[in-house]
C-alpha cells in the first residue's frame, strides 16, 4: 500500500486498504497499544464485519498485523473491547499466561445479537473463539450490543468484571466473575438523556475531577441524533456503584460537537503509574461514511486523545487533548507573523490566541481556491466546509455545523490538520469539532482574523514513510 493515495490521512491511522469503522478491543500490554478495529476486508464499503488489527508502542506510529477475528456461523464480528485477565479468572491463560481476552458482539441476519469472546495467550498475535460462544443471548431485543468490559473493584476489594452494553434506547450493565457466566445488574435510561437513534459503543470509567473527588463517566454513541445530524457521542458524569449508574445534571453533553467523531471508546490496562484516560474514535458519520471520495480504503481514527474532567460555571464536563506522544512526530514549533500563513507543509498543528472577545475567522484555502471556514462570535463557533472540495456525493455533507460557546472564553484555537480532516480544540480541550473534507489538494493557506498576528506552527512527518 502506497499510503500515499488521494486524501490518504497521513499522521492518522487508517485500514491498510478497504473499510473501517470502529476503533475496537483498545487494550495495552507490555509496551504496546493494541488497536481493533470494525472491518470488512473485501470492499470499501460496510459488509460482513472482522476485527482488523494494529499496534504501536505510542498510539501514533502503527503496524498492521492480520485480521484478528473472522465472522463465523454465529455471525458477523461487531464492535467490543478487550482486556487483560489478571489472574486468569476464566481460566483460558495457559502456562500461566494471564490472557488477552476480546468481548464482542456477534451479529446474525436472523437472530437478535448476542456476545461471544476470544482469547489469545501470545499478545494478541493469535486468537482462539470460546468454544461454548455466545456468552450472552439477548432477553429478546434485536439491539443488544458493543460490549466494554472493565474490573470493578468495591472499597473492601471485592473484584468482578462489569460489562457495559447498549441496548437499543438503554445501557445495561452485567457482571461477570469470569468473562463467562454474566449476570444482569441494571439499567440506564434517564428520560433528559439524547435519544435521536440507537445507542451504540458505551463505556464506563473513573476520573478525578479538578477537586481530586473520583467521579464515574458513561461514554454513548448515538446515531442518529448527533448534534450536528447524524452519529456523535454523547457522556454522563456520576456514580457507579458497581451494579447502577447514576447520573447528575440532566444537560445533555457532547465529546465533540464535530460531525466526525463516532464511536470512540477509550484504552484498558493501561498502567497506574501512566494515569491516563485515553480515547480514540472513528473520524466519519453514518449518514455519509459508505460514500466518502476514497477507494482504496475508508475512513480514518482521531488523533488519540486524553480525556480529562474540567469544571466550567461549576458543572463538570469532560475535556479532550491530544496525546503528549504526538510530539514524536512534530518539528520545532516555529512563529509566523503573517497573514494569511502560508504553510510549508499541509500536516500542521496552529495555535491561534485570541486578540480579543469579539468574532474570529480561520480560513484554510488551497491554490484551487477551495477552502474551509470557521468561525466564531460569542454564542457558538461554525465550521462551513461546502466549498472545501468534493461535497456533491452526499446531500447532508455542506451542511454548516454549530457548537455552543456559551460560558466559554475563547483565549486560544488549536487546529490539528492532515489530508483530509481537521480537530479543533478550543482552550485545552474545553470544546472540540473534528470534521472531515476532500479539497482537490491539501489546504496550504491559514488566514485568520480576530487573533494575535503572531502564530505558532508545528509540522507533523507522515507517519507512512
Ligand atoms: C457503531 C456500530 C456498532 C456496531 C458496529 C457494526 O458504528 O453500528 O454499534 O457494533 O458499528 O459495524
Amino acid at each position: 500500500y502506497e499510503f500515499d493515495e488521494p486524501h490518504r490521512p497521513q499522521y492518522h491511522f487508517s485500514p491498510p486498504e478497504q473499510w473501517m469503522n470502529d476503533p475496537n478491543g483498545m487494550v495495552y500490554l507490555d509496551g504496546e497499544y493494541h488497536l481493533f478495529y470494525q472491518h470488512y476486508p473485501d470492499s470499501n464499503v460496510w459488509g460482513p464485519m472482522h476485527w482488523g488489527h494494529a499496534i504501536s508502542t505510542d498510539m501514533i506510529h502503527w503496524e498492521h498485523l492480520p485480521i484478528a477475528l473472522y465472522p463465523d456461523s454465529l455471525g458477523y464480528i461487531f464492535s467490543g473491547s478487550a482486556v487483560i485477565d489478571h489472574g486468569n479468572t476464566s481460566g483460558l491463560g495457559t502456562n500461566g499466561i494471564d490472557p488477552m481476552i476480546a468481548i464482542y458482539t456477534y451479529h446474525h441476519q436472523e437472530d437478535p445479537q448476542s456476545q461471544g469472546i476470544a482469547f489469545s495467550n501470545d499478545k494478541g498475535r493469535s486468537w482462539t473463539k470460546y468454544d461454548k460462544n455466545p456468552v450472552l443471548k439477548s432477553p429478546g431485543i434485536p439491539d443488544f450490543r458493543d460490549p466494554k468490559v472493565s474490573w470493578y473493584e468495591d472499597a473492601d476489594g471485592n473484584g468482578k468484571w462489569i460489562m457495559t452494553l447498549a441496548v437499543k434506547d438503554r445501557i445495561s450493565f452485567y457482571s461477570s466473575p469470569n468473562l463467562i457466566d454474566w449476570k444482569h445488574e441494571s439499567d440506564f435510561q434517564p428520560d433528559w438523556a439524547a435519544y435521536g437513534g440507537v445507542w451504540e459503543c458505551p463505556d464506563l470509567f473513573t476520573l478525578k475531577t479538578t477537586g481530586g473527588e473520583e467521579k464515574w463517566v458513561l461514554l454513548v454513541s448515538i446515531n442518529p441524533g448527533g448534534p450536528n445530524g447524524g452519529s456523535a457521542t454523547q457522556y454522563f458524569i456520576g456514580d457507579f456503584d458497581g451494579g447502577q449508574f447514576s447520573a447528575e445534571g440532566e444537560k445533555v453533553k457532547w465529546i465533540d460537537y464535530g460531525t466526525d467523531n463516532y464511536a470512540g471508546v477509550t484504552w484498558s490496562n493501561i498502567p497506574e503509574n501512566d494515569g491516563r484516560r485515553l480515547f480514540l474514535g472513528w473520524m466519519s458519520n453514518w449518514q455519509y461514511a459508505n460514500i466518502v471520495p476514497t477507494t482504496e480504503w475508508r475512513s480514518a481514527m482521531t488523533l488519540p486523545r486524553s480525556l480529562e474532567l474540567i469544571s466550567i460555571a461549576d458543572e463538570d464536563y469532560l475535556a479532550s487533548r491530544p496525546v503528549a506522544e504526538i510530539s514524536n512526530l512534530l518539528s520545532q514549533n516555529a512563529t509566523s507573523n503573517e497573514n494569511p500563513i502560508l504553510l510549508e507543509n499541509p500536516l500542521a498543528e496552529i495555535k491561534l490566541k485570541a486578540s480579543d472577545a469579539g468574532n474570529k475567522s480561520i480560513v484554510l484555502s488551497n491554490k484551487e481556491g477551495e477552502s474551509l471556514l470557521i468561525s466564531m462570535d460569542m454564542e457558538q463557533l461554525k465550521i462551513d466546509r461546502s466549498k472545501a472540495g468534493k461535497v456533491d456525493f452526499s446531500e447532508v455533507f455542506s451542511a454548516i455545523q454549530h457548537a455552543p460557546l456559551e460560558g466559554l472564553k475563547v483565549e486560544e484555537v488549536t487546529l490539528y490538520l492532515d489530508r483530509s480532516s481537521i480537530e479543533i480544540f478550543i482552550n485545552d480541550g474545553e470544546m472540540v469539532m473534528t470534521t472531515i473534507f476532500f479539497p482537490s489538494s491539501s489546504f496550504n493557506s491559514v488566514e485568520h482574523t480576530g487573533f494575535v498576528q503572531k502564530a505558532e506552527i508545528a509540522y507533523f512527518q507522515s507517519i507512512w514513510k
